[in-house]
């Protein structure tokens, strides 16, 4: 007997697959940054790419828990190549931005639903997002600083983004 509707199952499923989808795309990021000589963003991304794993799998042990059965989709191959460190960075920006607006569609639902079990589990995400939007606004505001991502600037870009904590947002 599942404690959640199949409805909300394959809902949080499809959410599951996006976090999966957002390990990929940051795993390929950080490939391209690492072909590109910028170690500190590469260790950057390759630990954000863990973090989402970790996204996948609360997803994983929420619906299993509730009776539900967590399945991988088929996955769409997220691009590899970019024109900048700068179009990357914005690319994330609108990707999380987008993730934001699945986690609030899934409030929305469970509260319509009074689902207060995935409401619940849902509200770390909430706050998760807030973080993710914050942390990548505050890698955006840093390259509106530097103007321009060349040569030193770059050097320096590639630096601060090194020694970022990716890790403090993940728990
Ligand atoms: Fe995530």
């Amino acid at each position: 007997m599942s404690v959640i509707s199949q409805e909300t199952v394959n809902l949080l499923n499809e959410h599951l697959n996006l976090e999966h989808y957002s390990a990929n795309l940051y795993f390929n990021m950080a490939g391209w940054c690492e072909k590109e000589g910028l170690k500190g963003c590469s260790k950057f991304l390759y630990n954000h790419s863990s973090e989402e794993h970790t996204h996948l799998e609360k997803f994983r042990e929420f619906i299993n828990k509730a009776g539900g059965q967590a399945v991988m989709g088929e996955m769409k191959a997220p691009e590899c190549k970019f024109n900048s460190v700068e179009e990357l960075f914005e690319k994330i920006i609108k990707h999380e931005e987008y993730i934001t607006s699945c986690i609030n569609k899934l409030v929305s639902i469970s509260m319509d639903s009074k689902d207060y079990v995935t409401l619940k589990f849902l509200e770390w995400f909430v706050k998760e997002q807030l973080e993710e939007e914050e942390l990548f606004n505050d890698i955006i505001k840093k390259i509106r600083i530097l103007e321009d991502l060349k040569g030193r600037n770059l050097y320096t870009f590639d630096k601060f983004v090194g020694n970022l904590d990716s890790q403090e947002h993940c728990s």
